[in-house]
Order: C-alpha cells, then structure tokens, then sequence
C-alpha cells in the first residue's frame, strides 16, 4: 500500500521550480518532468556534456558533475568520450556531429563552448560559442512537464564578420546510459505499406532512419524507441523521440567503440548546404524525446497525450473528429453535382459528419494526366461552380471538404503553361515525371502566394470545412535556377517553412477551417505537420487487414484521433476479401 502511495507521489505534477534546476556553482542543470528526468552540465574545459536521461531524479545534488576525460591513445581521442551534448564538428570529433560549417574562407573547424544561459518559464536557452569566431548557437530545451516529454532544437547565428555554409545542422543529440544490450525499434515501409514495426538490436555502428526524398516520406517515420531489448507493452524502460520535419530529415542512431549510444536528429546533411551571411540565423525543427517506465504501451501514451495536448491544432480543446466519407473510392476522377449529390445522400444515412469531395473536381481533370495546379471548379461537371453540392450536403446536416494536391503541377495545365518556371529543376536536365506530374518550388514567394491565394479564394468562395491537402510524389532534380548557386539547397528547408505558413495562414484566417495531411497515403506524418492539421490520412492501402499492422506502427508515434481510416468496398487493393462483420468462434 505505502509502496502504491509513493508511485502516486512520484508520478504528481511537477511544480515549475523543480522542472527547470540549475546549480551555478557546478553548473549542472537538472530538468524533471512528471515521469523522466535529464541532465547536463558543463565540464573544466567549458563543454557541455550530456549527464543522464532516464526516470526521474528528483535532486540536482544527486547530479554529478561534468568532468574531462583522457584520451586513450591517438586513435582514441578524449573529445570521443564524453558524451557531448551539442558537438560542432572540429577538433578531433569524428562521430556524429550536430553542426558542421565551411566559412567563405574555407575553414572548416568549429569548436563550442559554454557561453552563458538563460530560463524563461519551462523553456531553458543554453548559448554555445566557438572557441575563436563570433559564431554562436543557442540550444533550446522546451520541458513539458506534465506530458513527459522535452524538446530540443538549437538555433545557429552568424555573428561573425564572413559569410558561412551550414552543411549540416541538427536539433539535437541524446545520450542513452552509456552500455550494451540496447534495441531499436523503429517504423519502416513504403507506399500501401506504411508505418510498419521493426525492433532490432543495437550493435557498434551507424543506423540511418532518414527521408532523402523532400517529404517525410512512406519508407521511414521520424520517430524511434530504445529498450534493453527486454521491455514489452507494460515493463521496461523505454527512450524514445521524434522529430517534427515534413522535409528531409536523418535520425541516426549510433553505438560507438566506447560504448556510448547517441540519437542525433535533425535536417538530413544529405545534399544540404544553407548559408548565413553575417548577422543571419538558421533554426533547426524540434526533436522532442521522452523516457518511460512501464513498456512501450507508456510511451507511445506519453507521445499521444502530448500530441493531443501540447501540439494539435486548438489543443486539448479541439472537437472530437466526425465521422467522414471521402468520395475517392466509389467515383474516383468522375465527379459531377448530380453523382456527388447521389452519393451525399447515401452517406448523411449512414451518419457522416463530413463528406469529403476527392480528386476530380478542378481544371481539365478526367484522370492523373492534366488540370493539377488549375484550381478552378470545372464548367462541365459544376456548371454552377460548387456552391449547389455544398448546399445540399449541409442542408443534410454534414459539413463539406475538399481535396486538393497544391505544391503539384501537370504539363497539361494553364499552370504549367504560364509559369513553366515555377517547377524545381535543373536547366537542360530532365524534368522527370511521376503520376505524369511537376512538383512546383514552394520554396519560392511567389509560388507560396499563388497557393495561399488560391486556397483562400476556395476557402472564401465556398462554405468548405475541410482541405485534403495531398502530395502524390517524392522530388526530383530539386534545382532553384533562380538564385545563387550558394542558395539553392536552401530549397530543401525553404519548401517546408513555406507549406507550414500557407496552412498557418489559412488556418488564421479561416478559424474554421480543418487540414488533412496526405500524401499518397502516409507519406507526410510527423509532429512537424501535426500543429497545422487536423487528421493524416494514414495509408491509401485500406485493406482491414494489412490495416492492422499499419495501424498498430502508426500507434506507436501518433494518437488515434489524427488516423483516418475509411470502410471501403472488397476486395481491396491486395485482393483480400476481408468481411466487415467479425466471425468470433
Ligand atoms: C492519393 C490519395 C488518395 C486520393 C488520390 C486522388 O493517392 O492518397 O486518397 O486522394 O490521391 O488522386
């Protein structure tokens, strides 16, 4: 009983002057939440060295201080011990680095230091600077206490008087109690085949989740867990985390020859190059991490209800999702009022909140080949634009959406035609297709305001509830021919920002108005996309039972109430004849 009694008590709200402690004398911090602890502290030679991450700790004396270990010999470096908590690359650091520059001049060393530190309620901001250049990076850690989750991300300023290239810049590194035995679990798959569970156990070297492919692509998901290899639903300790990036993204989980375990997340180095002139900075997206007790089933619990407390669009108090119908299966590209119309009443019988037009509707769209980038309501099958089909689905009492795939552009549009230019590309190379269509650069202004205008003008025209915001392709040959050959990678971390503030805009503007994430099912999933929309559609492969292992991976990261997941006729796309009724011996 007394041993229930101070479970209870250890798993009370944290009060805001424990989550956040700091010994200056020592200078060791200390950050608590309800159900983890972490710690870091700075060391004689002014590094800051990552001290613990595990369950809570409730005294910072408890803490022992950073200290400087010896090299082992002159293939084994001191600074590859120690578990430093933010590493430039520079010296003699040849793991995983979190940021590594080139300045114009072309030296490359980049050595951080301590610099000073600063709270600001839950949120702690631990400037870094290099040992010789005004060049600084700020960390952030964003402790939610009562979710169980902390964040991280660190902020580079130029301050010095040369132009530098950021090649690579990442949100942060965690340490796991240095040790063997670890394994990972992580989400793998493919388009129809999503979110799929794997566990593995960690071994000395490198493993690479990423995204290469300019989303947060079907193959891997940012998100990762780390046990002892014996932890199930209920028991066991659990690390886990994932990064909030809709683009290009690396986690790598690394275990070293000295036996430390490091997860180093953020904006893939791959093909990366951003610059910073003087007095520029570059933030990094958010890594937020967690550490449970009692199995997987905690943690992926602790993800949830931060998710559906700290992160999704109108927070704690947003509606319960409605029950849904998407026009997709049953008409596909043949969508007019008068089926539209049929099928609505079918679907407010069944008891739909929300019906969703799908694909079909807009420009010269009959089928994949034409009419992407055209958004304009097609005469032919809405003589009278869409106003008397959303008319009759809210006179039966649902509301309407519509789906649009906007960052995309088929040659045969007026799109294309007038603004050839507008598509990523490299000049005099190929332009290559898929689902017969261009993505467009959405890293430039121009573009974003053509999208932000052309929804906001649906959103404007129409009593519309609800975009189904759709990518149906990776990225290919992603040149910027406009700008600088020193800029044009910005495109990779450009290109999101600006999906991000179309949809922050028009959520602004259209308080009303909910997003849903899709690409080619769930290929854009992530705690990048979650603060601006509402559902994700989770995969376009709705067979029940294939669903199952799609479903129980995606459970892992994302809470229930973001999954669409629709009743669709059989056999499905694998052929699988699953019935809806449940035969129980
Ligand atoms: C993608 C989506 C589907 C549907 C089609 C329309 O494949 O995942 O749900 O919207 O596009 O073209």
């Amino acid at each position: 009983m007394r041993q229930v009694a101070l479970l209870l008590l250890a798993a009370a709200a944290v009060s805001s002057a424990q989550t956040i402690q700091y010994d200056e004398s020592r200078k060791v911090w200390l950050l608590n939440t309800r159900v983890s602890s972490y710690a870091m502290g700075v060391s004689p030679t002014g590094q800051l060295q990552n001290l613990y991450w595990g369950g809570p700790l409730w005294r910072l004396a408890d803490i022992p201080s950073a200290t400087a270990k010896e090299d082992i010999s002159s293939f084994d470096p001191h600074e590859m011990l120690e578990n430093e908590e933010f590493a430039g690359w520079g010296g003699k650091r040849f793991y995983e680095t979190d940021l590594k520059i080139t300045r114009a001049d072309g030296n490359r060393d980049l050595v951080l230091r301590y610099q000073s530190q600063r709270r600001d309620g839950d949120k702690l901001f631990i400037t870094l600077r290099d040992i010789k250049d005004d060049i600084e990076v700020v960390l952030e850690y964003d402790v939610f206490a009562e979710a169980g989750i902390i964040g991280r991300r660190a902020v580079t300023y130029n301050k010095s008087n040369q132009a530098i290239t950021v090649e690579s810049a990442q949100s942060a590194t965690w340490y796991l109690p240095t040790g063997e035995g670890y394994r990972l679990s992580y989400l793998s798959g493919r388009w129809a085949a999503e979110t799929q569970l794997n566990r593995e156990p960690i071994h000395e070297g490198a493993k690479v989740l990423e995204s290469r492919l300019g989303h947060t692509g079907h193959n891997f998901n940012p998100w990762f867990a780390i046990d002892r290899g014996e932890a199930n639903e209920q028991n066991g300790g659990v690390w886990f985390g994932a990064l909030a990036w809709s683009g290009n993204w690396r986690i790598s989980v690394e275990q070293t020859p000295y036996k430390q375990v490091r997860v180093t997340g953020g904006f893939n180095p791959f093909d990366f190059a951003y610059p910073l002139k003087p007095g520029e900075h570059l933030e990094t997206p958010q890594f937020y991490a967690g550490y449970a007790t009692n199995g997987f089933g905690e943690a992926s619990r602790l993800l949830h209800s931060f998710e559906l407390t700290d992160i999704q669009p109108h927070g704690p108090t947003a509606r319960v999702r409605p029950v849904l119908y998407n026009s997709w299966e049953a008409t596909e590209f043949k969508v007019d009022e008068a089926g539209q119309t049929a099928l609505a009443e079918k679907a407010a019988k069944l008891g739909v909140e929300l019906f969703v037009m799908d694909d079909g509707w807009f420009g010269k769209r009959n089928t994949d080949h034409a009419g992407l980038g055209d958004w304009v309501v097609n005469p032919q099958k809405f003589p009278n634009g869409l106003g008397g089909l959303i008319k009759k689905v809210n006179d039966l009492g649902m509301d309407f959406g519509l789906w649009v795939e906007p960052e995309m552009v088929n040659p045969d549009s007026d799109l294309y035609r007038a603004h050839p230019d507008w598509v990523m590309n490299f000049p005099g190379r190929p332009r290559s297709e898929l689902r017969n269509q261009l993505v467009l650069n959405l890293a430039r202004d121009d573009v974003r305001e053509y999208i932000f205008e052309a929804l906001d003008k649906l959103a404007n025209t129409y009593q519309i509830r609800y975009f189904k915001w759709d990518m149906n392709r990776i990225f290919a040959e992603p040149g910027w021919p406009e700008v600088s050959a020193g800029e044009q990678r910005e495109l990779w971390v450009k290109y999101v920002w600006n999906y991000y503030n179309i949809m922050d805009r028009l959520r602004r503007k259209h308080p009303n108005l909910e997003i849903e994430s899709c690409s080619g099912g769930g290929g854009r999933i992530d705690l990048g996309v979650l603060p601006y929309v509402d559902e994700v559609w989770t995969s376009d492969n709705t067979e029940a039972f294939d669903r199952l292992k799609i479903q129980e991976g995606f459970s892992q990261a994302y809470a229930a109430k973001f999954m669409s997941a629709w009743v669709t006729d059989v056999p499905n796309s694998n052929g699988r004849s699953t019935p809806l009724h449940c035969v129980v011996n």
